[in-house]
């Protein structure tokens, strides 16, 4: 069965000119929230459901906040407080939620894929809110934009990602969406975190610290993503830290103009220390508020269709 909607699964799947065309839409959409009555009637009568079958703060609120302001019905479901924990399958959850004629259904799940499934058996448009290790294509297009926002251009720019590339979709949506905007990515860390073949996604792999950062206009960082992990692929995060880490010594080897940006959440102290992530080079609130407009922009373009 097929059905005639629009989807966002990933960034791979997006051309350059659509990625371009998300971003020119969030920017008028932050200027929404910037407004004494931060609503707009874009949505009005149609419902979204935000369906989180994995942990999740920033992805979930700012989800939530763009349907309520673009005025759609939201439902917010999460794996802990749903039928899904006295064994329900993620397709008869989708089956339930379907029989409310939802217009958009925003999942979050543990499997690389699951949006991709559902598309497949379920009458809505999809948004990929994290797949696994496979992609988080609206954590790719803030990230787009926050750097477009304060370099004023990705196009040129060296990107670093920093950690544990391996078990991060955010990795991969921002190696493919960099690349794809003509930035020139390096992914570091220690190569039990950096998956073989990686560079085919458009990117180079160092595994110096120091050559990432001397080298980058933006470093971003990653956590390590403990709950994919089947077995432990560093010593201590005290050697991660010191060996991988980045705080302020680490930050004399970067340009006087590099920024620094981590998706969250952060462990402090073992990827990033605070005087960094605190610091003045740090994007990491920018990041945070730039979702909620790119995430209205995506809800509003897979409402009426302008992604395919
Ligand atoms: N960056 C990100 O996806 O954060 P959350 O897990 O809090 O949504």
């Amino acid at each position: 069965m097929t059905f005639d909607r629009t989807h966002l699964l990933g960034l791979g799947d997006l051309s350059r000119e659509r990625i371009t065309t998300l971003l020119d839409s969030a920017r008028s959409f932050a200027e929404i929230s910037e407004r004494s009555v931060k609503k707009v009637p874009t949505l009005r009568g149609k419902t979204v459901v935000n369906l989180f079958l994995e942990p999740s703060t920033r992805t979930r609120v700012s989800f939530e906040l763009a349907a309520k302001r673009l005025s759609a019905d939201t439902l917010s479901i999460s794996g802990s407080a749903s039928s899904v924990v006295k064994g329900e399958s993620l397709l008869d959850t989708a089956r339930t939620l379907a029989a409310y004629a939802p217009d958009i259904v925003v999942l979050r799940h543990k499997a690389a894929g699951a949006a991709l499934l559902l598309t497949q058996h379920i009458d809505a448009s999809f948004v990929n809110a994290g797949d696994g290790a496979r992609e988080h294509p609206t954590q790719g297009l803030l990230d787009l934009y926050t750097v477009r926002e304060h370099f004023g251009d990705v196009a040129g720019l060296r990107i670093s990602i920093l950690g544990d590339v391996a078990h991060s979709r955010v990795a991969r949506s921002a190696i493919i969406g960099f690349s794809k905007m003509g930035a020139n990515v390096t992914v570091c860390g220690p190569p039990t975190m950096i998956p073989q073949g990686i560079e085919e996604l458009g990117c180079s792999v160092t595994f110096s610290r120091e050559a990432a950062v001397r080298s980058a206009d933006v470093i971003m960082l990653l956590r390590i993503q403990k709950e994919r992990l089947s077995e432990e692929l560093f010593p201590s995060d005290r050697e991660y830290r010191r060996v991988y880490g980045v705080d302020e010594d680490v930050l004399t080897f970067a340009q006087s103009h590099t920024m620094v940006m981590h998706p969250g959440p952060v462990n402090r102290g073992v990827e990033i220390c605070p005087d960094v992530a605190d610091g003045p080079r740090s994007l990491i609130l920018n990041q945070v508020k730039n979702g909620l407009a790119v995430r209205m922009a995506v809800l509003f373009h897979c409402a009426s269709g302008g992604l395919s």
